[in-house]
């Protein structure tokens, strides 16, 4: 009973003494968080959009109408910009005029995953270029991030 009635009196107390806590602390909290995400996003690659969940991700059904979409206007039949071609699996995995632009297994290295997550240090490497083809959304880049990483069949 003595317990009980001492407690109360304290949460009396309490209730009368304690002032609400001042909002200045949300908003420095919140300052300190975006200066330590700028000083932290300086000098590191941007992030990819995470590989999608799918299974079972090939090229003809999920990613060739995508290619057809957004890029093959310049690396089809017509236009083969930087030697690339993208309108056939074989094609795609053959890359550029001297490099691979997909490495089977890991989409996280394929210069075209980041060339159409804009993670490229080279501006003139975003695809499409802007404004001159659809971009790709971040679930479409998830989902040839999944078909890379699941050996690009
Ligand atoms: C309007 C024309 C155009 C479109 C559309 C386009 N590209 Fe490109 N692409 C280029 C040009 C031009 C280059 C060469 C850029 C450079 O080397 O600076 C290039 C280069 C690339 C490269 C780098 C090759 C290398 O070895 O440097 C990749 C990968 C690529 N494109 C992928 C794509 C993808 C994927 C799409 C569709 C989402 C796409 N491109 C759409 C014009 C285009």
């Amino acid at each position: 009973m003595m317990c009980l009635a001492s407690n109360c009196a304290i949460n009396q107390q309490m209730k009368t003494t304690t002032p609400l806590r001042p909002l200045p602390t949300t908003a420095s909290v919140a300052s300190l968080c975006l200066l330590l995400v700028g000083i932290c996003n300086a000098d590191v690659t941007p992030t990819l959009p995470p590989p999608t969940q799918k299974e079972g991700v090939t090229f003809d059904r999920d990613i060739q109408p995508l290619l057809a979409r957004s890029c093959t206007k310049c690396h089809g039949e017509e236009k083969q910009k930087a030697k690339l071609r993208l309108d056939t699996r074989q094609d795609a995995l053959r890359g550029a005029a001297d490099e691979k632009v997909i490495l089977p297994g890991n989409s996280a290295e394929s210069l075209l995953v980041k060339a159409i997550s804009k993670a490229t240090k080279e501006k003139d490497e975003w695809m499409p270029p802007a404004g001159k083809a659809q971009e790709l959304s971040p679930a479409e880049i998830g989902l040839v991030r999944a078909w890379i990483d699941q050996g690009a069949k």
